[in-house]
């Protein structure tokens, strides 16, 4: 059998394949189909300082291979997860990865200065989020934000950082390279594409936040071309996601460089597929004489 553990920052995951932020919830649901420990890790749902109600509905909307959300970060606050959520996950043994999603700087050190005590194993700081002190332009879309948030969060906690980027920019490269010289230990990518649709019989847009993020297969392509561009142009581990929804695609994202794979809208429509993706790369190291899984990252030749 071939080795599938990777190294991350430090942290060693049995596997390459994790839940995406926002489709595993904390895991709870999950557990009923099959044991958590078989997954390399969970990235938890993102969590903000306070309780947040989201968006107003209608916050999900079907595309073709793909959907949009608005959902808007809904959640319990960050109090609600270390002391209701984490004691559930803790000694599942699979790596627990925290999504941080603040508002503010202030915010995000904040929570970030709380879960340094818990057993989370890796922070993973969602600067796609929209910073209210600068009228809600996202952390994620210029160099000097993603720096100065990254700084921030670096200076605030001894855990593994890992800063996961917006694909809404125009070059992805130089907003790692800004990261990776604040401090972050490691980068995932693509959050979610900035999409809209429109319904057609009342003229008004599906989703009641007007704009969402578009995930799933429809984005696939994106998302590999994000990683490769990145992974060239970072020294620290590159965890890549958007539209993987087989172990072909898992591989082919690793081929572009990530170290491990996020799974996220794929989910809702298979539980099970980040487990059949796990079995899948395992068949298809063991059927193509691969003795590693870490052979696979980066690997691609390009013309
Ligand atoms: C319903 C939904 C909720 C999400 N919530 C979060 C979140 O809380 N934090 C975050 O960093 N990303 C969040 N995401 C983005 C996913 O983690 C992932 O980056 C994105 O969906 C692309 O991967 P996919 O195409 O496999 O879904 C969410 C995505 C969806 C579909």
């Amino acid at each position: 059998m071939a080795n599938l553990s990777v190294n991350i920052a430090g942290v060693e995951f049995k596997n390459p394949v994790i839940p995406a932020s926002g489709t595993f919830g904390n895991g709870r649901e999950y557990e009923k189909f099959y044991p958590l420990h078989l997954l390399g890790g969970i990235s938890v749902k993102g969590m903000t300082l306070n309780p947040k109600d989201g968006n107003p509905p209608p916050r999900i909307a079907e595309t073709p291979a793909g959907m949009l959300n608005s959902v808007g970060l809904q959640n319990p606050g960050v109090d609600y997860f270390i002391q209701n959520e984490l004691p559930n996950l803790e000694n599942k043994g699979t790596v627990i990865i925290a999504n941080v999603a603040g508002s503010t700087v202030e915010d995000c050190i904040t929570i970030a200065q709380k879960l340094d005590d818990t057993c989370v194993d890796m922070l993973e700081l969602n600067i796609s989020c929209p910073n209210v002190k600068e009228g809600g332009v996202a952390f994620g879309v210029s160099c000097q934000s993603a720096a100065g948030i990254t700084q921030a969060v670096r200076k605030a906690t001894k855990k593994p950082l890992m800063v996961k980027l917006s694909p809404n920019v125009t070059d992805i490269a130089s907003i790692a390279r800004a990261v990776e010289d604040a401090g972050a230990d490691a980068v995932s990518l693509i959050n979610t594409v900035l999409g809209m649709r429109i319904d057609i019989k009342n003229r008004r847009p599906i989703l009641k936040n007007n704009m969402g993020g578009l995930s799933g297969p429809a984005v696939f392509p994106v998302a590999v071309r994000m990683v490769w561009q990145v992974a060239n142009a970072v020294n620290i581990p590159v965890v890549g996601m958007g539209g993987i929804s087989k172990w072909e695609d898992a591989v082919e994202m690793m081929m572009a460089g990530a170290t491990a794979v996020q799974v996220g809208a794929a989910i809702f429509s298979n539980p099970y597929c980040p487990v059949e993706i796990i079995d899948g790369l395992n068949n298809y190291l063991d059927d193509s004489h691969i003795a590693d899984v870490n052979e696979l990252i980066g690997c691609v030749k390009p013309w």
